[in-house]
C-alpha cells in the first residue's frame, strides 16, 4: 500500500510508532451497541474506521505540546497573518465519564491575567487540517484565503480572530475521531453526554471565566442542538450557523426515502483508530422499511430542553440544513428576548466568515460571555433575506418572529392546461409522466403572478396520486420562480437551488395529527402502506421554508417529479486539496524557510475502506405516476403570501 513517506515519518517522530497494524486491517462491518436515552446498549452497525494515516484525512500527527504562535506569523502562504501572540496547547487529554480520553487543542491569549470565555468547535472533522477543508471546495465557496488563518477547524471559528479578542478557542477531536479514544458515534445521547463532560472540563481550566459557548456551521451547528439540550451548567450560549436538528426527517430519510450519497461522502472523510458507528447503513435499513426507531427518534435533538441564549443562522437553499435551522429557533425554550434568527441569502461558509457577521457574533458573545453592555439585546429578533432571482435580494428585513405573521394563505389548484388556478376545476382529470431508465420523470404547472408578491414561510402541496406499475412512489415537489417569458432565472446558485422543496415516499404518507398544521404536515414514519393497483391516494407534502419574491408577470412554478436517489461516491471533493503545514512550530514568519509536510490527495485510499461503503438503494419509482386533480380530487399548493 502506498502511504506518503513524509506522513509516515511524521508519525514515527511524533509517537514513536508507525500505525502498521492499521495498514494491515481489512473491511469490517460489525454490529455493536450505542448509548441512547432509555437504553445503554442499543444495537447499531459499525464499520472499521478509516486509518488516520490515509492521506486524504490529513492528520499531522499526535503531538502534545505548548507553543507560542507569534504575532505576524502565518500558518500557510496567503492565509491571514496572526494579529497577536497566541498560546496553543496541542493534544490536551480530556477524560470523559466512561474513562475514554479524547484530545483537544486549546488556543488562548498568552497574557493570562484575566480569565477568558471559551468557544468550542465540536465535531469529528479533524482539529488540524482534517478531511474537509475550504481548499477542497470550488472557489473556496467565496471565502478568500486571507480571511482566515488556517488555524481554524473546518466550519469553525478562527483562533486568529477570536483569541485576539479575548476568547479561548477549543478544538476537540470528538470521541473516536483521529487520536481520540473510543468509537466515533453519530449525534444523540453519546455526543450530548461527551459534550456536557467537555464543557464542564473546560470550565475548570485555570484560564476559564466559567462561561463556554459553541460556534460553527453544519456538523458544528448540529452538535450544538444536542449538547445544549443536555444542559451543561457552564454552557452560557450557542450560535448554530445552519444545522439540521432532526437526523431522520431533515437529512438521512427526508420524506421517507433513503438518499445516502451525501452521508457516505462525508463518512469517507472521517478517520480514527477504532470503529465508526455506521449511520449511513442505519439510514439504508437494508431489507427493512426505513421506519422510525428509538435510534432515529433520538437523532432528533431534544431542542425543547434548550433554555440558554442563542444566535441562530439559517438559509433557504441548503438541502440539508434549511429546515432544521428555522425549526431550532422555533422550538428551543429560550425566552424570546434571548434568542435571535438571521436567515441569509448566500452560503453557510461565506456567511460564517464574512467579517460583518463575525463582528455581529462577537457582539452576541461579548454580551453573554463577558457581560459587556454593548446594546446587543437591541438587535432585531428576526432578520431575514428575501430572495429575488433576476432582481435584487433584500437582506436583513426585520420582523418579530418566524414564521412571519403578516401573510395570507393562498391556494392554487392544478389545472389541465399545465397551469395553476385559483379555483378547483369542476371535473376530474389527471396528468402523468413515465419513469425513464434513470428513474426520473416530472411535470410542471405555472401561474402568472398578477401583482408583486412574496412567498414567506412554509408551503404545502396536496396531491391525489396513483402508481401504475409500482407499489410505491418517491416524489419531490418544489415551488420556484420563472421570468415573465416563463424562462428559468438564476434557479441554480452555488449554494443550492432557489426553490422550496418537499419529498415524500408515498408509502410513508401517514401524518401525525397532533403535530400537523394546515401548512406543515408532519410525517409519522411508523408504518409502511404500499399502494394498490388502480387506487388513488391523497398525500400532503411539506415544503421547506423560503422567502421568495415574484414581480407582476413573473411565474410561480410547481414541479412534481420522481425523486432521484443518486449514486454513492467514495471520492467526493473533500480530501482532494494538498495542504502544506509546518512540521515544527505550527506557524512561521512570512518568507521564512521552514520544513513542511504536505497532507491530502486521493491516492492511497485502502481498497477495503471503499469496499465498506453502502450501495445506492434501488428507486421505488417505475411505470407511470398519475396525478389526479379537479372535481373530487382537490390537488393544490397552499402558500403564505405577503402583499
Ligand atoms: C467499538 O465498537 C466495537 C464494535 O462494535 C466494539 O467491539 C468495541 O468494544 C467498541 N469500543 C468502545 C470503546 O466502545
Ligand atoms: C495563568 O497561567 C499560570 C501558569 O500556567 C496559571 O498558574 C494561572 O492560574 C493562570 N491564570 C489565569 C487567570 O488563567
Ligand atoms: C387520466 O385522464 C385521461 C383523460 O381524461 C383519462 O382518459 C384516463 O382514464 C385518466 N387516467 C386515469 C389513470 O385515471
Amino acid at each position: 500500500m502506498k502511504y506518503s513517506a513524509s506522513v509516515g515519518a511524521l508519525f514515527a517522530a511524533a509517537t514513536g510508532q508507525l500505525v502498521a497494524a492499521q495498514q494491515a486491517q481489512g473491511p469490517q462491518l460489525v454490529s455493536g451497541t450505542l448509548r441512547i436515552y432509555g437504553d445503554d446498549a442499543y444495537p447499531v452497525p459499525y464499520r472499521k474506521h478509516q486509518p488516520v494515516d490515509v492521506p486524504r484525512v490529513r492528520y499531522p500527527g499526535f503531538k502534545p505540546s505548548t507553543t507560542i504562535l507569534k504575532k505576524g506569523s502565518i500558518r500557510s502562504e496567503g492565509s491571514k497573518v496572526l494579529p497577536c501572540d497566541i498560546l496553543m496547547e496541542r493534544d490536551v487529554a480530556v477524560k470523559l465519564r466512561d474513562g475514554i480520553t479524547m484530545y483537544t487543542d486549546v488556543f488562548r491569549p498568552v497574557d493570562n491575567k484575566t480569565a477568558v470565555p471559551g468557544l468550542i468547535a465540536w465535531g469529528p472533522y479533524g482539529k488540524q487540517v482534517g478531511g474537509q477543508h475550504l481548499d477542497d471546495v470550488p472557489g473556496r465557496s467565496g471565502v478568500p484565503k486571507a480571511a482566515v488563518s488556517d488555524l481554524q477547524k473546518f466550519e469553525a471559528p478562527d483562533p486568529a480572530y477570536w483569541v485576539c479578542q479575548g476568547y479561548a478557542i477549543l478544538n476537540p477531536d470528538s470521541r473516536g475521531s483521529y487520536w481520540s479514544e473510543g468509537n466515533q458515534t453519530s449525534y444523540g445521547r453519546q455526543m450530548a453526554e461527551d459534550g456536557y463532560d467537555y464543557v464542564e472540563w473546560a470550565a475548570k481550566q485555570a484560564w476559564s471565566n466559567g462561561k463556554l459557548a459553541f460556534s460553527g456551521n453544519s456538523y458544528l451547528a448540529i452538535s450544538q442542538w444536542f449538547i445544549a439540550a443536555e444542559a451543561p451548567p457552564h454552557l452560557a450560549a450557542i450560535a448554530p450557523w445552519e444545522g439540521f436538528m432532526d437526523g431522520y426527517r431533515e437529512a438521512s430519510r427526508r420524506g421517507g426515502s433513503a438518499i445516502p450519497g451525501f452521508g457516505e461522502e462525508i463518512s469517507q472523510t472521517y478517520a480514527g483508530k477504532n470503529y465508526l458507528q455506521d449511520q449511513v447503513r442505519s439510514q439504508l435499513d437494508e431489507g427493512g422499511k426505513g421506519l422510525m426507531t428509538p435510534y432515529w427518534d433520538e437523532q432528533r435533538a431534544r431542542v425543547e430542553k434548550i433554555k440558554i441564549p442563542a444566535y441562530i443562522v439559517a438559509s433557504y437553499t441548503s438541502p440539508i440544513h434549511a429546515h432544521g435551522s428555522f425549526e431550532g429557533f422555533r422550538r428551543i425554550s429560550t425566552p424570546k428576548e434571548h434568542k435571535w434568527l438571521r436567515a441569509h441569502n448566500s452560503g453557510e461558509w461565506p456567511d460564517y466568515y464574512d467579517p460583518a457577521h463575525v463582528e455581529d457574533l462577537r457582539k452576541f458573545f461579548d454580551h453573554y460571555l463577558k457581560n459587556i453592555d454593548n446594546g446587543w439585546e437591541k438587535t432585531p429578533r428576526v432578520r431575514y433575506a428575501v430572495l429575488d432571482p433576476g432582481g435584487k435580494d433584500t437582506v436583513d428585513r426585520v420582523d418579530v418572529d418566524w414564521p412571519v405573521a403578516s401573510v395570507q394563505n393562498k391556494k392554487l389548484y392544478l389545472k389541465d392546461d399545465k397551469t395553476l388556478s385559483e379555483t378547483n376545476p369542476p371535473s376530474a382529470t389527471n396528468v402523468s409522466y413515465t419513469i425513464d431508465s434513470k428513474a426520473a420523470g416530472s411535470v410542471e404547472l405555472v401561474y402568472k403572478v398578477p401583482t408583486d408578491t412574496e412567498l414567506v414561510g412554509y408551503s404545502k402541496v396536496r396531491l391525489h396520486v396513483e402508481a401504475v406499475g409500482s407499489n410505491d412512489m418517491e416524489l419531490t415537489v418544489a415551488i420556484s420562480k420563472r421570468d415573465a417569458q416563463n424562462k428559468p432565472i438564476g434557479e441554480f446558485l452555488p449554494f443550492g437551488t432557489i426553490a422550496a422543496a418537499g419529498l415524500l415516499r408515498v408509502s410513508h404518507r401517514a401524518l401525525d395529527p397532533a403535530r400537523s398544521t394546515e401548512l406543515e404536515p408532519y410525517l409519522l414514519h411508523t408504518k409502511e402502506e404500499l399502494l394498490e393497483p388502480g387506487k388513488i391516494y391523497a398525500v400532503d407534502i411539506a415544503l421547506w421554508p423560503i422567502a421568495l419574491r415574484f414581480r407582476a408577470g413573473e411565474h410561480i412554478v410547481l414541479s412534481i417529479a420522481a425523486t432521484s436517489i443518486g449514486g454513492v461516491s467514495t471520492r467526493g471533493m473533500f480530501g482532494t486539496a494538498k495542504i502544506k503545514v509546518p512540521t515544527e512550530g505550527e506557524t512561521y514568519m512570512p518568507g521564512e524557510q521552514v520544513k513542511t509536510v504536505t497532507l491530502g490527495g486521493m491516492d492511497a485510499i485502502p481498497a477495503w475502506v471503499e469496499a465498506q461503503a453502502v450501495k445506492a438503494p434501488a428507486s421505488r419509482n417505475k411505470g407511470t405516476h398519475v396525478i389526479h386533480f379537479g372535481g373530487q380530487y382537490d390537488s393544490y399548493v397552499i402558500m403564505p403570501l405577503k402583499a
